[in-house]
């Protein structure tokens, strides 16, 4: 096991998919990617392409396909990074959300459990809590009420993942990320800014009333924490865990919104708001507070570089291209 085996990461053209791919293979590990392209891009693994540790298939997971079961086949462990990430979406379209997000990861799991694959380490989300009455949010707050259609699909997704741990003796870690932010990114509220205020430098529709408090952590340090734990888990022997992943602080919109503007050098820039619901969220199924504990996380010995505006500073300096992604 670890530092040579054969590893699958699904979404792995995608934001955060990508960089674990590259952090697999620096660690010496052969990956195996499959993935629709819907929204990741075969530009994100270029750095990959033709090297004899690095196999993609481009596949659906919403249909358990040969082409990317036989990817599978043979892998220690799958990073299921796949799914459709857009909260907002799922408000508009909780179909395709139900689709690329729960009978995906049945998908996987099938496809697991055909070929005895041991392994399986699941991308949640903090939005699994809904509006949590605690925080920061420790990973046995109950209880679980999802408020977007993201959020359940995510959570229904983690139950499917227990039964067949349960059931089936499938080990699996699943990490509920804070929100990830960081070079590659194609969506969120830093891309959003940053697009805006290239198109209008004197005007910034910020989409609630920019008091929506949240964590962000950058994704080489989420990254980082995923393959810690993933390490850190096969050496210790386990059956199923689940950590939050994210920095130990938050930052408001408005913050976020002061920062963009900085560092693009614009000044007087208008913010105009636009909140979606009477309590000010950015759009119906927004948590406007968000702060998970991470406790469980350190207790491993892993701590985040960056706090949630190092974050947020960094990756828009690394959007602009003023910094070295
Ligand atoms: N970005 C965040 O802040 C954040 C926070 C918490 C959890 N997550 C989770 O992390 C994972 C990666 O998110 P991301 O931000 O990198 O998003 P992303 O959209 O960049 O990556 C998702 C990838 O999955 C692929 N994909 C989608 N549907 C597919 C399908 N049916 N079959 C095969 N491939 C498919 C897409 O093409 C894309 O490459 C997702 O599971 C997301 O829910 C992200």
């Amino acid at each position: 096991m670890g530092r040579g085996g054969y590893v699958v990461v699904t979404g792995g053209a995608g934001f955060i998919g990508s960089h674990l791919v590259d952090a697999l293979a620096a660690q010496g590990y052969r990956v195996g990617v499959v993935d629709d392209l819907s929204s990741g891009s075969l530009g994100n693994l270029a750095q990959h392409a033709g090297r004899e540790y690095f196999t993609f298939v481009r596949g659906d997971l919403r249909r358990l396909d040969r082409n990317w079961i036989d990817v599978f086949r043979g892998a220690e462990a799958v990073f299921h990074y796949a799914a459709n990430p857009e909260v907002r979406v799922s408000v508009t379209e909780p179909r395709l959300h139900f689709e690329e997000n729960v009978v995906a990861t049945f998908n996987v799991l099938e496809a697991c459990r055909l070929l005895g694959i041991p392994t399986l380490v699941f991308a949640s989300t903090s939005t699994v809590y809904g509006d949590a009455q605690v925080i920061p949010t420790p990973e046995d707050y109950h209880p679980l009420e999802p408020i977007s259609v993201y959020g359940a699909s995510k959570l229904a997704s983690e139950n499917m993942i227990t039964a067949y741990s349960k059931l089936y003796g499938l080990k699996a870690l699943i990490l509920r990320y804070a929100n990830i932010i960081g070079p590659r990114s194609n969506h969120g509220v830093v891309v959003d800014f940053i697009g805006k205020l290239r198109e209008n430098p004197g005007r910034l529709e910020i989409l609630g009333d920019g008091s929506q408090r949240k964590s962000y952590l950058h994704v080489y340090d989420a990254v980082d924490a995923t393959l810690h734990l993933y390490n850190h888990l096969v050496e210790e022997g386990w059956r199923r865990k689940v950590f939050n992943v994210g920095s130990r602080d938050w930052v408001t919109v408005r913050e976020i919104a002061d920062i963009v503007v900085e560092e693009m050098g614009l000044s007087r820039v208008e913010y105009v708001y636009k909140p979606a619901t009477p309590d000010g969220r950015g759009w119906p199924g927004d948590v406007k507070q968000m702060l998970l504990d991470t406790g469980r996380l350190e207790s491993t010995g892993w701590k985040p570089r960056w706090n949630s505006r190092q974050a947020v500073r960094r990756t828009v300096q690394q959007l602009l291209g003023k910094q070295q992604p």
